[in-house]
């Protein structure tokens, strides 16, 4: 078990326990009440999971694929250079320690 570190919608930082295999939305859904609903469950359809990846661990994910890309850029809060669904994001223990910010509610 790793952690990682999520910022809420009030900026207040957490420690919250990830594992690997895990999606970021499942850490974040399972771990405390962030107001993450995920409401499709993880398939990429309702952006209810919307966080923001810091700058620094941007590069040590899987890049976006299409169909995340096209939810992302619908949303108002849409960040071109941060904003990831995190039920696409694996946790895997290279992400230990990664920060993630969880979006507005829209
Ligand atoms: S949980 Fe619905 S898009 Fe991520």
């Amino acid at each position: 078990m790793a952690q990682v570190v999520v910022v809420d919608r009030d900026g207040k930082e957490h420690q919250v326990d990830a594992a690997t295999g895990q999606t970021m939305m499942e850490v974040l859904r399972d771990s405390g009440d962030f107001g993450v609903a995920a409401i499709c469950g993880g398939v990429c359809s309702c952006a209810t999971c919307h966080v923001y990846v810091d700058a620094a661990w941007s590069p040590k994910i899987k890049g976006r694929h299409n169909d995340e890309t096209e939810i992302l850029t619908a949303l108002e809060a849409y960040n071109p250079d941060t904003s990831r669904l995190s039920c696409q994001i694996k946790f895997t223990p290279e992400l230990a320690g990664i920060k993630v910010t969880v979006a507005p509610e829209e």
